[in-house]
């Protein structure tokens, strides 16, 4: 053994050649050792930096049964493809509508409400002050959204943002009923969504997120928290109510046509729950249709009977959904909005438009489709009038209306 030692020794001591041969591959042994250390932590620190990089969002877990084969009353076809589209251009995101006589009401993306008369828009009001159009004064500027007429004829809206209106649509006087600054149960509104006029005169409003505001809408469906809510207030009383909370994205409501319960759709989950007004199951939430076939926004009465369903999202088994799949990985969630902002996320969502019409038992009887997303790849709502759909969207730049004669086989 030490002979072994004494035997190297003078090799590596002996002479000029000998000493700087080894020279040269310690150098060259040491830059790749760098090179590796680098490499190493390189790739140790990565998976820190990403972590400590902030993420807009605390998603939780959720889950959903797999997504609805497109075939029966879900069958695709091209129907919606046949609909016409109105003042492109002139209209940006007429989210919710309202029909009557020949007056057409809608909310508008820069926060207005207008007239569509005989073939021209009026500006009858807006809730908010100027500036409007950035992303930074859409609080102040105020999203009108979900609208209906009362029985006096005052057009109520709830603004996503500054709270419930009351409009005159004649004069455009308005009427601040409840304030987005006054709490209800202790929170204030921060995205009123839409709502339903009692017989009574009793309003429901449906508030998606008590964290999250419109403009973050994307967040909140990607978070996937179910801090909606159900409020109700009372014209007589100015009193507001919190009647049920945990849903995922409260989004449309509509009274049965019995008038037994509410159905609220909730769009993360892409059900829709039935909040019970009577009988022994008042006052408490079960679903009413489960596994709908992409994440529902506003739901309207049906001229057949049933209820329209217009659709943000698609899901369907033939094909890879995206949010299927993050579902039950808020990490994943977590880490894609760590590098992309809410609207390079929805490039990853393929365009598609689709309705489904319900019957009273929760199930789709029909659905009209357009594959290709071109001409109405999202729907926020459906308004059913004399053989007409009229379709609002919470992001095209017009409205579209669909003869339903012209879908007949
Ligand atoms: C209703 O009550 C709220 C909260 O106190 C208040 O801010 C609002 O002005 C009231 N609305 C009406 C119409 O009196
Ligand atoms: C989800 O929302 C509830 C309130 O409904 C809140 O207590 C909880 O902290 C939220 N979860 C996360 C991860 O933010």
């Amino acid at each position: 053994m030490s002979e072994g030692v004494r035997q190297r020794r003078p090799l590596q001591t002996d002479g000029n050649v000998v000493h700087e041969k080894p020279k040269q591959p310690a150098k060259s042994i040491s830059w790749k050792r760098a090179l590796c250390v680098s490499f190493i932590s390189c790739i140790v620190a990565l998976p820190v930096i990403i972590y400590l990089l902030p993420s807009p969002i605390e998603p939780v877990a959720y889950s959903m049964p797999d997504p609805p084969s497109f075939e029966g009353p879900l069958a695709p076809n091209d129907h919606l493809q046949k609909a016409d589209r109105l003042y492109e251009n002139k209209i940006l995101g007429p989210e919710s509508l309202v029909i009557d006589g020949d007056h057409l009401y809608t909310g508008t993306d820069d926060g207005k409400i207008v007239d569509i008369h005989k073939g021209t828009i009026r500006t009858i009001a807006k809730l908010g002050r100027d500036p409007c159009g950035r992303f930074e004064d859409e609080p102040t500027c105020g999203r009108p959204l979900g609208m209906k007429l009362d029985h006096e004829g005052y057009l109520i809206v709830v603004d996503s943002y500054l709270g419930l209106f009351k409009v005159n649509v004649a004069t455009g006087d308005v009427y601040l009923l409840w304030p987005s600054t006054a709490p209800i149960n202790g929170k204030v509104p921060r995205f009123l969504n839409d709502l339903y006029i009692m017989p009574d005169g009793l309003i429901y409003i449906t508030e998606s997120s008590t964290k999250w505001q419109w403009r973050h809408n994307r967040f909140n469906l990607l978070e996937g928290n179910n801090t909606g809510r159900l409020i109700s207030y009372d014209p007589k009383t100015n009193i507001t109510t919190e009647l049920a909370t945990g849903f995922a994205f409260a989004n449309g409501i509509q009274l049965t046509r019995n008038g037994d319960a509410l159905l609220i759709c909730e769009t993360t989950t892409a059900r829709i729950m039935k909040y019970n007004l009577i009988g022994p199951n008042a006052g408490k939430v079960e679903v009413f249709a489960d596994n709908l076939p992409g994440l529902p926004d506003n739901i309207r009465r049906s001229s057949s009977g049933g209820y329209w369903v217009g659709f943000a999202v698609i899901r369907r088994k033939e094909q890879f959904s995206l949010i299927d799949f993050t579902a039950p990985r808020p990490w994943l969630r977590k880490l894609v909005t760590k590098f992309l902002s809410q609207e390079s996320i929805m490039r990853f969502i393929p365009k598609y438009g689709l309705i489904a019409e319900f019957n009273d038992k929760g199930e789709i009887v029909r659905s009209l489709h357009d594959s290709t997303g071109t001409k109405v790849p999202d729907i926020s709502e459906v308004e059913d009038h004399d053989g007409v759909l009229f379709l609002g969207s919470y992001g095209l730049p017009y409205l579209s209306k669909l003869y339903l004669q012209r879908i007949k086989n």
